[in-house]
This record gives C-alpha cells, sequence and structure tokens, in this order.
C-alpha cells in the first residue's frame, strides 16, 4: 500500500532540507515506518523513489539498523539490553521473566500483538543497567516487579 500523501509529503521535505539526500534517509524511513507500521519492501522502493536514492542503499540501511522493521512487530516493541553494563547488571534474568509474562520469546511477537520482545546492543542508557526501552521511553534499573509494572501500563494502550 502506497504511503499516505502527509508521509510523502514529510518525506520530500526531508529531500529538500539536506544538501545529500542521504543525509535525509534515516529519517525518511522512520516517517515510513510510523506511516505503514513496518519497512515492506514497497515501502522501502517508495523510499527511494522520493529519496532519489538507490534501492539498494535504502535496503542495506533499513536492514543494518534494529530500530527499523522489515517485518510486522506488535503495538509496543520491547528492545532489553544485553550488552555488558546491562549483562552484569542483571539482564539475564530480565530477559527471562520477560519471556515468562509474555509467554514468547526474544524475536518473537504476542498472540494479541500487543508487544514484540527482542534483544539489543547497548541502548546508551548503561546508567540505567538493567535496562529495556519500550518504544522510545527507557526503563530501569529494572526489576521484576518494575517490569510486571511496565508491562502493565503498556498493555492496554
Ligand atoms: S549496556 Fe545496557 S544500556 Fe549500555
Amino acid at each position: 500500500m502506497p504511503l499516505v500523501a502527509e508521509a510523502q509529503e514529510r518525506i520530500r521535505a526531508l529531500a529538500d532540507r539536506y544538501e545529500h539526500r542521504q543525509s535525509a534517509l534515516l529519517p525518511a524511513l522512520f516517517v515510513a515506518q510510523e506511516a505503514a507500521g513496518y519497512l515492506p519492501s514497497e515501502t522501502l522502493a517508495e523510499v527511494a523513489r522520493l529519496l532519489e536514492l538507490p534501492l539498494s542503499e535504502v535496503t542495506s540501511v533499513a536492514s543494518f539498523y534494529r530500530l527499523y522493521f522489515l517485518e510486522p512487530v506488535g503495538r509496543h516493541l520491547i528492545l532489553l539490553c544485553t550488552n555488558l553494563a546491562c549483562a552484569l547488571n542483571g539482564s539475564e534474568a530480565i530477559g527471562r521473566h520477560l519471556e515468562e509474562r509474555l509467554g514468547i520469546g526474544f524475536g518473537q511477537t504476542t498472540p494479541d500483538g500487543a508487544f514484540t520482545l527482542r534483544a539489543s546492543e547497548c541502548l546508551a542508557a548503561c546508567a540505567l543497567a538493567p535496562m529495556m526501552m519500550v518504544d522510545r521511553e527507557r526503563f530501569g534499573p529494572l526489576t521484576p516487579a518494575g517490569v510486571d509494572d511496565v508491562l502493565e501500563r503498556h498493555r492496554g494502550r
């Protein structure tokens, strides 16, 4: 399905804002993802067309970064940091708790479509270790009870 006109307009505006069209690619992909929910191949092709960039370049950038989704995700994306500071502070146990509470493994989405659970490299909030990001919000230092609270607050949204 083509991007809505408003998203197309925002991407064109991004293309005009930067001297090099490549500079507009990351924000343009976020605009497209926000509009389409994820980045299927036809959306990547549309971004490439709007920015006048090769599709191969758009696809390689979108597939490199973990915050771009090439497949559908739940309404809320949980990224649990498993990098060093978080690992040393108990992210493995938090991961097991998340799997148990959600009834899914990493890389999966709950059957109701509410949550997708993924592991992540450092999310640049090591002072919050162990931490996770839900959508664009950071939570930590996490405890099992804190995880339950965050899940509860997001479940109905
Ligand atoms: S190691 Fe987890 S946020 Fe940096």
